[in-house]
């Protein structure tokens, strides 16, 4: 959608908080919606014209060295090796229990790694966890969050943390509630959303920014009615095509070979696989699924 689009399709109360915020004096009696669609398109070509260069992620953006985690004397993760560039959406993939959820909160610097370098934009989540965590947007697995905040509030508020500048945020707001098709919840408390809404919500929070993004998504699909999760997948091939780079763990295998560019197969803490879907099939030239090969790898193909 374009820019004048978006702001025609704004709710009036946002609309006039975005030119408050954008400093347009507004005389008080008879505005014309049209007027100040224009005011604010001007304003904001003024300051887009400011703008500093787009953001570059380095690459990798995420990377993971020798990584291991144990809870006691249980190792969940061990030694992993895992790289994601820019411009591509890789699968971690393996059943319940494989250590997937344990390594995208290392990542995201939720809980710290035993051993390993761990960096996100080339931050090391020990030295630099607010640059790290800074340029990550995460979904965990079971969401929780401010119960009592609207799903607005809670929008607003992230963007805040994120030091979003006020005017991007709403206009970036407004554009995912509308691709997400969100109004009708924008306005309720986050407490009470299903969990594919609360996915929403949290997906905007990380929309505000511009991108590109690094994104740890977890079981991002597991939840959505077969509209949410279309949508949500053919949105993550689009931001991958424009330079995000995206870590996406699940263990629904038609959603990793469905969206993923390259997969990381875990079982039991430990990669028992990584590469393409044809870089996989060469190592079991028997195996016609992503299906097979997981299977084969993480304990046999029943008989
Ligand atoms: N906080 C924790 N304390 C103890 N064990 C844990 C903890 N978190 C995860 N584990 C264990 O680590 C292993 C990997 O878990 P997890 O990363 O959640 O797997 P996945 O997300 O692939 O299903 C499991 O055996 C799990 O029971
Ligand atoms: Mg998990």
């Amino acid at each position: 959608m374009t820019m004048r689009a978006s702001l025609e399709r704004m709710p009036g109360d946002e609309l006039l908080r975005l030119a408050r915020v954008l400093k347009i004096p507004i005389v008080k009696r008879n505005i014309k919606r049209s007027w100040l669609v224009e005011e604010v398109m001007k304003e904001l070509e003024k300051r887009n014209e400011r703008k500093i260069s787009p953001i570059r992620l380095v690459t990798p953006a995420i990377s993971l060295d020798n990584v291991t985690k144990r809870f006691g004397k249980k190792v969940a993760v061990r030694k992993l090796n895992l790289k994601v560039n820019p411009g591509e959406i890789v699968g971690l993939v393996g059943p319940n229990g494989a250590g997937k959820t344990t390594t995208l909160r290392m990542l995201t610097g939720i809980i710290r790694a035993n051993s390993g370098n761990i960096k996100v934009d080339g931050y090391d989540i020990r030295d630099k966890p607010i640059q790290a965590k800074e340029r990550i947007g995460y979904i965990p697995e079971k969401p929780t969050c401010y119960p009592s905040l609207t799903a607005r509030e809670y929008i607003m508020f992230t963007a805040r943390i994120y030091s979003v500048p006020h005017e991007t945020a709403l206009i970036r707001m407004r554009e995912f509630i509308e691709l997400f098709h969100f109004d009708e919840f924008i306005d309720t408390y986050i407490g009470i959303l299903s969990k594919g809404n609360l996915q929403r919500a949290l997906l905007i929070g990380i929309f505000t920014r511009e991108p590109p993004y690094i994104l740890a998504l977890d079981e991002p699909i597991y939840g959505l009615d077969p509209r949410g999760a279309w949508n949500l997948k053919k949105l993550l091939r689009q931001l991958r095509d424009d330079g995000s780079a995206i870590l996406v763990s699940t263990h629904i295998l038609e959603v990793a070979a469905d969206l993923c560019d390259r997969f990381v197969i875990m079982n039991e803490g430990d990669v028992v696989g990584k590469g393409t879907i044809d870089e996989l099939k060469a190592l079991f030239p028997e195996a016609v699924s992503l299906e097979e090969i997981f299977l084969s790898l993480t304990g046999g193909i029943p008989k």
